[in-house]
Order: C-alpha cells, then structure tokens, then sequence
C-alpha cells in the first residue's frame, strides 16, 4: 500500500493527462501501456528485490550486493533525480493546495471556459503566492520524515485511496452524461498510428518511469520494508493495476470534459487545474466534491513526495554513515527542505527550469537509472554466486526466472538506450 501510495499522485492525474493530450491521446495511451508492460513490471519487481534482499535503500544496497563501491554512482543518479523531480513537484502540488483553498471558499464557481484558463494564469502571475503554496507542502513532508509518522499515513492512505477511485468514478459518470464528451473518448481510446513518432514514444516511457516511481531508488527503500514472506511479483502486479488504473480514470474524466467544454487537449502543464473546476459545477454537491478532490489530491500527491525524499535524506544517511560524524536522520531531512526549497523557487523564476527538469528526469535521468539498475542485477549480480537478485517465490518455475533474466539483461537495456536516442535525434 505505501508502495501504491508513492506511485499514485500527480503522475496519473496531473501529467498523465496533460502529456497524452499533448501526444495524440489514443497513439499515446497505446505506447505507455506497452511501456509498462514492458519495463514497468521488471523493473519494479527488481527494485522491491534489491531493497528487500539487502535491506538497505539505494546508497547502502548497490554498495552492499555488489560487495565494492564501484555501482555507488548509481545511488548518486538516484539522489540527483530525486531532486531533480521534487523542484517542479512542489511547485505543481503547491498548485494542488491552492486549488484546495479556493475550492473551500468557493472562488472558482460558475467561471467559464475562458476564465478558467484566465484564473489559473493569475495564480501562476503571483510568484510570492506560488512560492508560499509549495513550501506548504515541503513542510508538510519533512515533518512526516522528521516525526518517522510514514506508517500511520500508509494506514490512511489505505482508507483515502479507494474514496479517490469512487470519487472518480461518480466523475467519469458525470462527465460522460455532458452533451459533446464523446469526442474526448475518440481522442482517448482512438488509436492512429500514424500519431506515434519518436518523441512520443520517449514521453510515454518516461510518462511510465515517472509514474510508476521506477529508475531512481524510491522503491528500493519500500523493497527494505517488506516481510520476508512477502510476494514481490503480486506487490509489483497490484501497485501496477492500481497506478494504471488511476491514470485511465484521469483520462476518462480529462478528456471528455476538453471536448464538451471546448478547451484544448495540448493545453499543457495546467490543463487538469482549468477543466477540473469546469467538471465540479455539473456534480450535485458541487462545492463539497470539488474540496473532497483537491484535499484526495493533495494527499495524493504528499504520500508520493514522503518517497521522493526519503531518497535524498536515506542516501545522507547511508553516505554519511562510515564518517567520524555522521548525520542523523533529522539532520538530514533539515539540509533536504533547504535545498528543495531553494530548487522549487528557481522552478517558479525560471519556467525553462520547471519545464526541463520535468522532461529531463523523466526521459533522461529515470531511463538511465533504470538502464543501470537493469545491468547491474541482469549481468553483474546474477553471476555472482549466491547474491543473484531474482524472484525466489516457490511458484516462479526455472523458465520464468530464466524469462526474468533475459528481459532485465537484453529486452530492458537495449530498448531504454533506442527510445532514448531515437526520441533526442540522436540515432
Ligand atoms: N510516481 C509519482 C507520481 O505519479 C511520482 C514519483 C516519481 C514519486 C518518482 C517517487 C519517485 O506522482
């Protein structure tokens, strides 16, 4: 569940539509699910089993499975993305608390489609306010780190996560009773092939690394957690069809409302932050579901920021752990929010920065993680004897550890380095 929960966020209901909107839609769709067919379940799996056969996060398990210090620049990728996607992700979950805000005092009623866009513009106009918005929740964060309170928000977690699913279930409902929403359907589920170019390939794997939390380290720590007795692959299958699953809800709910409404798919960045509020004034209890969704939305968003920087502050620790002083964990979590903060306020002075660190560790920096990941257990550690990192449950047979081997040494690598160098120009 804590898995699901670092999964789950903005990923699926903010990006997800907002990059296939920009991307074809249909060809779009398409592309990711076979993305995460493909790299999505390997990957994870081997994540969860890199955690919970050292027991460590990132830093101290590359170093403790490969028995020397050579794979450490791998935890370095990891960290280094970490930050890269905390700087935007606050920034757009500060956008999610201000919506919440003027979703209880009722700001956003009966605008229309143009004002909508026109709304959104003068929040993003008010840097102080954006700034003020994004600490909000880096605070919020850090002081689930600082208090060590991850349990208690995985058990509420347990409980909020299925009223987001209902939530958007009664959503999808309304929205396709609207005159004119069938045509986001077609542009959802349409699939034309001749929509799929390199570029889209690229985000779509990236869109699958991003929203999955794979190729930076996240889920090597959630590996750490797990029982012994636990089953990686179900872990792994469940937090997929749950992940996906709220991404296609957004979607079902994004897309008919842009065509009924008349906004534009490609909007960008703040396209579910302009249709949503369109959406809620044509729900019964209009006020109550918009404020219900924003507050599942942050919270949403929160349980996947906990797992970004619980990457940043357990590498400090691992990192810091052999040196005559080393670093406790709040310390670390003090010098993390710093460093985050001073990142979201760049994101919010220079929009390049907000806009290429979001295509940057998604399509560069996650892909490259997941690359070294992929070799390190595909070709150094499962010839190691004893140290091979491969599903042990009793019912995996010989040929599907073999399979396991094959994807994670050949089908992964080889793929990640052709979408990535195709999708740049460079091939
Ligand atoms: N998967 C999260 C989301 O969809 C984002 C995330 C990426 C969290 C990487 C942790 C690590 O919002």
């Amino acid at each position: 569940m804590a898995a699901a929960g670092s999964a789950v966020g903005l990923g699926n209901i903010w990006k997800f539509p907002y990059v296939a909107g920009e991307n074809g839609g249909g060809a779009f769709l398409v592309v990711y699910l076979l993305c995460v067919l493909l790299f999505g379940m390997p990957l994870l799996m081997t994540e969860f089993m890199i955690g919970k056969r050292s027991g460590k996060s990132a830093h101290g398990a590359f170093r403790a499975l490969s028995g020397n210090s050579r794979w450490q620049w791998l935890s370095w990728l990891c960290m280094l993305t970490a930050f890269v996607i905390m700087g935007f992700y606050f920034v757009v979950t500060g956008w999610c608390f201000n919506y919440l805000v003027e979703a209880v005092m009722n700001s956003f009623s009966g605008l229309g489609t143009q004002e909508l866009t026109a709304h959104f513009d003068t929040i993003q106009s008010s840097k102080p306010r954006m700034i003020l918005f994004g600490i909000v929740p880096v605070l919020l964060t850090a002081g689930v780190l600082w208090f060590d309170v991850n349990k208690g928000i995985e058990r509420l977690s347990k409980i909020l996560m299925p009223l987001l699913l209902g939530l958007m279930l009664l959503m999808a409902g309304v929205v396709l009773m609207i005159d004119g929403s069938s045509a986001g359907m077609r542009f959802f589920f349409r699939f034309d092939m001749a929509q799929i170019t390199p570029r889209v390939v690229m985000e779509a794997m990236g869109q699958c690394f991003f929203s999955l939390s794979i190729g930076m380290g996240a889920l090597i720590t959630y590996g750490s957690y797990m029982p012994k007795g636990q089953n990686v692959i179900a872990t792994s299958v469940q937090v997929i069809v749950l992940d996906t699953l709220v991404a296609l809800m957004a979607g079902v709910i994004i897309f008919p409302a842009v065509f009924a409404f008349g906004f534009d798919p490609a909007e960008g960045p703040q396209l579910v932050f302009v249709v949503l509020p369109a959406i809620f004034e044509k729900m019964t209890l209009p006020w109550l579901s918009s404020v219900l969704f924003f507050a599942l939305l942050c919270i949403a968003a929160i349980t996947s920021t906990i797992s970004l920087m619980e990457v940043v502050v357990a590498f400090i620790c691992e990192a810091s752990a052999n040196n005559k002083r080393p670093l406790h964990r709040r310390q670390a979590v003090l010098i993390t929010s710093a460093l985050v903060i001073v990142l979201l306020v760049t994101c919010v002075f220079v929009p390049e920065v907000f806009n290429y660190s979001d295509l940057v560790s998604s399509c560069v920096m996650m892909p490259l993680g997941a690359l070294g990941t992929a070799v390190f257990v595909g070709w150094i550690l499962s010839r190691k004897k004893g140290k091979a990192v491969q599903p042990n449950e009793s019912w995996i047979k010989c040929w599907s550890r073999k399979f396991y081997l094959f994807v994670l040494r050949f089908i992964v690598p080889l793929a990640i380095l052709l979408i990535v160098l195709n999708g740049l120009g460079i091939l």
